[in-house]
């Protein structure tokens, strides 16, 4: 989920700063910041520690097992790797995110630590599902600047449709224990990210209410369900057949986005340590480098990346499998 309906409380998310300069410009004004050397080191890093997950989210291909790649958990001379270049060339930001559930990786505690101990700014995508008391405790200690909680849809029904494996209530509980042990402090930012597929204006005000008073910020989008093939999915016929219906209701209007808010401001790195240009490239579509072999700001210039970099200038997106789905996400009632 990239854009959708916003609302915002008090506390400040400490990565907005970065999210602006990415939403800065055109692409070719982006581009030519690379190409004159004025930008050689990504504004942050999204680290998937492991694409595994818990959930089957019939939206994701993960939970659908439709990924192509290797499934595993990052091997420590990755997140070593990983750890030195963004001390090395003080990589403002890392994302822990990605195509699996970053929490059940043995070391993903851990890892924050050390990068926010390397002076990073750093944030925590999860679905909720495994963060004890204790984890969260430990999260507000060491000053972690923001963490996101997945739903999807709007109530326990809707949410139950999207994320086989999850518990809303449990989420909701999550989300309010953490407001709560933060207490009168601002880190980290809370959010909540949920995507719509046929919810009512009604039921999305009664989430807002529910959910609004124990986060900084709620993002709602549009459940994008067309990217993915129903074929490639290793599921029941049963839920192949739910998928399908569900595409044919996909609320989101099929317009190009004008301006690309990855491949010329960040780097992906998958756990095993390969690179890519989007959060979006969940199979690997633009691999540019590996981390274990090349240093990140070698890779984030390569001639490689140039090439893909040089497709989505021209708005050439339907070359590239997964910029060829990257829709503004604007709702179909619009
Ligand atoms: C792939 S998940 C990985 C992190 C974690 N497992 C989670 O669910 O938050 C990252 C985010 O992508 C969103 N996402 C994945 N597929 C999506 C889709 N088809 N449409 C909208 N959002 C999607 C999820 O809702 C989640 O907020
Ligand atoms: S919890 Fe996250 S990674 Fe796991 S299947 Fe759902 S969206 Fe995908
Ligand atoms: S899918 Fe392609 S065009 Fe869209 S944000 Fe990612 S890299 Fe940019």
């Amino acid at each position: 989920m990239k854009k959708g309906m916003e609302c915002m409380g008090k506390a400040v998310n400490p990565f907005i700063p970065l999210y602006r300069t990415c939403d800065t410009g055109t692409n070719e004004e982006k581009y030519q910041l690379l190409k004159d050397g004025k930008l050689t080191v990504p504004r942050y890093l999204d680290v998937e520690l492991t694409n595994l997950c818990n959930f089957q989210c019939c939206f994701c291909p993960t939970g659908t097992h439709s990924m192509k790649r290797t499934k595993g958990m990052m091997p420590e001379s990755v997140m070593e790797r990983l750890l030195e270049d963004v001390r090395k060339h003080q990589i403002p930001g890392v994302r822990v995110i990605g195509w699996g559930e970053p929490t059940l990786h043995p070391h993903w505690m851990e890892f924050l630590h050390d990068v926010k101990s390397g002076g990073a700014l750093v944030h925590l995508g999860t679905n909720g599902s495994r963060l004890s008391d204790e984890e969260m405790q430990q999260l507000i200690d060491m000053g972690v600047d923001s963490i996101k909680f997945s739903f999807q849809g709007a109530d326990a029904a809707s949410y139950g449709e999207m994320r086989e494996g999850g518990d809303y209530h449990q989420l909701v509980e999550t989300v309010q224990t953490m407001h709560r042990l933060r207490g009168d402090k601002l880190l980290p930012f809370i959010q909540i990210s949920t995507t719509l597929t046929v919810e009512s204006p009604e039921q999305v005000t009664a989430f807002r209410k529910e959910i609004e008073q124990y986060c900084d910020y709620c993002n709602i989008g549009y459940t994008m369900l067309n990217h993915l093939s129903v074929d490639a999915m290793d599921v029941s016929a049963e839920k192949r057949e739910k998928i399908r219906k569900m595409q044919e209701q996909e609320a989101v209007h099929h317009v190009y986005r004008t301006v690309c808010s990855d491949a010329f401001d960040k780097l992906d790195i998958h756990w095993n340590g390969d690179a890519v240009l989007c959060c979006s490239d969940y199979d690997n579509f633009m691999v540019v480098g590996n981390i274990l072999d090349q240093d990140v700001t070698d890779i984030f210039q390569s001639r490689i990346a140039g090439l893909y970099r040089d497709m989505i200038v021209k708005g050439e997106y339907g070359r590239i499998q997964c910029c060829s789905t990257c829709w503004e996400t604007v709702p179909l009632t619009k």
